[in-house]
């Protein structure tokens, strides 16, 4: 006797007409025609069924905060991290903690179930570690939140960051981060890199680092990240996030640069959201997207994460972490329409992000957590057209969300008219 069934569900591979059976929280069989029976059953009627969606890259610690003290009137980086610097001495371990938790509701409403927060490490007080270290406890049976300690205002350049880092650590923070395009030197950032790096191997962590978040073409910490990567034998555990100077770079340089990155087995992150309204800032006309090189790493077998970064913060004062909506960004602004690159699309929220944050039992094999999300879309194509509904999610074996499918009702002469915008709605038109 199982505890769950779903029946009919489309599978993000391709696969149609599967049944998935479910026994205490896992996984216990995928087939089509499902011979079992089970305390409870769901018709998907043949629609996607996907694992969690995961985010890659979010700041929790200043989530929801959009208008505290004051809006960001240029909509501009700089003057985002100056609004930053203007709150910090405000906050406090409660508001941190209330805004992060409302952020991860609107997840787990969204089929969000895995996020790698960066938490700012260069307050001395440590509040948002210690908010968000409790608020990863609290929330652990809904939604996996990995922590990186990030020291925003720089390694080197920030006087505490190094002894902060160490207390972050010790208040069980998982993973190491880094900001070496913001270091006073190019020298300085490399530095940064390599004593990271050296931290975090002797200390068996993953790493995280937000690197070369600019439009200058001669940023490539990339460079030195891959490089101390293969020196420490961390391939598979080392991230790259933003890496927009590469959007820039020359592109024979990007030739040698790629497949050193394959080499060194070093995830590439980018924020397709925050990426294409923050960069380009200095230019007139034309104006550079401002994204990595999306196409060519995915094309050269890199795993590539997307992550939404900022939801109403002093740098994006949209969104409602919809990781759909990023998918389908990261796919406009990198002209990713082919009909494989559009199924990478989908997986740069799903398959690949669980994979940069190493999350065990993530998946649709027999075995794997039974943390499942219902679309209202009949694969992972019409799922990012139409940033579809989640009409469940379950969280190991159980419904943790509900929403009725959305639809418009038209309001005709010989009666009203549903229209959901999906392809199996245009046949009743
Ligand atoms: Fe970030």
């Amino acid at each position: 006797m199982l505890d769950l069934i779903i029946r009919n569900a489309n599978l993000p591979d391709g696969r149609t007409g599967i049944d998935i059976g479910i026994a205490q929280g896992r996984i216990a069989a995928l087939e089509p025609a499902l011979q079992a029976e089970a305390a409870q059953s769901i018709d998907a009627e043949g629609r996607l069924v996907t694992p969690p969606f995961i985010d890659a890259h979010l700041h929790l610690d200043s989530t929801l905060s959009l208008g505290l003290p004051r809006l960001n009137e240029s909509g501009t980086l700089l003057e985002g991290i100056a609004l930053w610097g203007e709150l910090k001495p405000h906050l406090t371990v409660e508001a941190i903690y209330e805004r992060a938790k409302k952020l991860c509701l609107w997840s787990m409403a969204r089929g969000t179930l895995g996020i790698r927060s960066h938490v700012d490490i260069c307050d001395d007080r440590l509040l948002a570690v210690e908010a968000l270290a409790k608020l990863r406890e609290e929330l652990k049976p809904y939604i996996d939140i990995q922590l990186v300690a990030f020291p925003q205002d720089g390694y080197l350049r920030y006087p505490r960051s190094a002894q902060n880092l160490e207390r972050a650590l010790a208040m069980g923070v998982n993973v190491v981060g880094g900001i070496p395009h913001f270091e006073r030197t190019m020298e300085d950032g490399a530095q940064s890199v390599k004593t990271l790096m050296r931290l975090a191997a002797e200390r068996g962590l993953r790493v995280d680092m937000h690197c070369d978040e600019s439009d200058d073409p001669l940023s490539r910490h990339i460079e030195t990240l891959a490089a101390e990567t293969i020196r420490h034998g961390m391939q598979g555990r080392v991230a790259g996030s933003h890496l927009t100077s590469m959007h820039s770079m020359d592109n024979y340089y990007v030739s040698k640069l790629i497949p050193l990155i394959a080499e060194a087995n070093t995830a590439v992150i980018a924020n397709p959201l925050i990426n294409i309204t923050l960069q380009g800032r200095h230019d007139t006309y034309p104006k550079r997207r401002g994204m990595t090189r999306v196409k060519e790493l995915m094309a050269a077998g890199i795993t590539v994460g997307f992550g939404h970064d900022c939801v109403m913060d002093p740098w994006y004062p949209l969104g409602s972490h919809d990781m759909l909506q990023v998918a389908s960004m990261g796919l406009h602004v990198g002209q990713l329409t082919g009909t494989e690159e559009i199924k990478s699309c989908f997986a740069a929220v799903t398959e690949s992000p669980a994979k940069i944050l190493g999350l065990e039992g993530y998946g649709l094999t027999p075995g794997c957590h039974a943390d499942l999300v219902i679309l209202q879309a009949e694969d992972a194509f019409e799922a990012i057209r139409l940033s579809a509904e989640r009409l469940f999610v379950i969280r190991r074996g159980k419904i943790l969300a509900e929403a009725p499918p959305r639809h418009s009702r038209l309001h005709l002469p010989h009666g009203p008219l549903p229209i959901d915008f999906t392809r199996a709605g245009l046949a009743t038109l």
